[in-house]
């Protein structure tokens, strides 16, 4: 029995170290803030959209984002931007090829963002999730609830992991990033800082725009997480209360027999 215990506690500790681990193998994570991070985290709307403007001004040129809906970004927890802006948003970025037509249009509120794989470049949707788990900072288990899941830092970590040295292989350049698995990646740092001009007057430097558009993607691949920490919420009270309830109930039930013995 003890020898049982010993060896699941040590397993247990193991497991909660094998995070860090994993996330050392790869590349370095920077443990950056977000606002969706923690139990009752929310996006931060205006940060959203900036991180979209980065996504269509420069992300767009290679990768695509084909499982997320474009009217998805009126939703409300999301950008939440007006309808009007969506449709304009949407006519105005993207061209999308209608069967029907057998020609190219401009894409509208019921299409998806478009796929790209000009540049050989991975579609964007899900990469916050797909990336997210053991790049989190601090490995697996309840420390990510409260800290983050990881997907955002590594996007905004890859994003200013870029050490400027490089290299050519087989024809390919690739360039040196803290936060890539193998050290080296092909994708020549999109951005410097100061690429794109924010509307809202934020400031645009190379962390504030890694940060905004890992929101974004974060967003992309997890639209519904507000909703589901709501629920989870929800849940705990309910189960809470019903504990208490059933607890009395229990009290109440075998007074009889107890107050019999004594
Ligand atoms: C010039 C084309 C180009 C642009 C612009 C570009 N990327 Fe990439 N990106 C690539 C290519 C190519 C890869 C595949 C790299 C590899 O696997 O070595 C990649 C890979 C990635 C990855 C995946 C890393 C992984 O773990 O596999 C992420 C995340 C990423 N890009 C984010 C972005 C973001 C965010 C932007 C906009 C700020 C952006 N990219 C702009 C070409 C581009």
């Amino acid at each position: 029995m003890f020898k049982k215990l010993a060896l699941s506690t040590a397993m247990a500790l193991g497991l909660a170290t094998g995070g860090a681990y994993a996330a050392g193998e790869g590349g370095h994570v920077e443990d950056f803030s977000f606002s969706f991070e923690g139990p009752f985290g929310t996006y931060d709307q205006a940060q959203l959209q900036r991180g979209l403007q980065i996504y269509t001004e420069v992300c767009s040129a290679c990768h695509g984002m084909k499982f997320v809906p474009l009217r998805t970004l009126g939703d409300e927890g999301g950008p939440h931007l007006p309808e009007d802006q969506v449709r304009a948003y949407a006519e105005q970025n993207f061209e999308v090829f209608d069967e029907e037509l057998d020609d190219f249009r401009p894409a509208r509120p019921t299409d998806h963002f478009p796929a790209n794989t000009s540049m050989g470049a991975p579609d964007l949707s899900l990469m916050a999730k797909a990336r997210a788990g053991f790049h989190g900072p601090y490995g697996t288990g309840l420390s990510q609830l409260f800290n983050g899941m990881g997907g955002a830092e590594y996007i905004a970590s890859i994003l200013t992991g870029y050490t400027g040295e490089e290299k050519e292989e087989a024809g390919t350049l690739f360039y040196e990033n803290h936060a890539f698995s193998t050290g080296w990646i092909s994708m020549a740092p999109p951005l410097m800082g100061e690429d794109v001009e924010y509307a809202d007057g934020h400031p645009n430097s190379l962390e504030h725009e890694a940060q905004d558009v890992a929101a974004f993607l974060m967003w992309a691949a997890e639209p519904k997480m507000m909703a589901r920490k709501h629920a989870g919420f929800v849940g705990v009270i309910f189960l809470t209360v019903l504990s208490v309830l059933l607890y009395l109930t229990n009290k109440r039930i075998w007074r009889p027999v107890k107050h019999k013995e004594s």
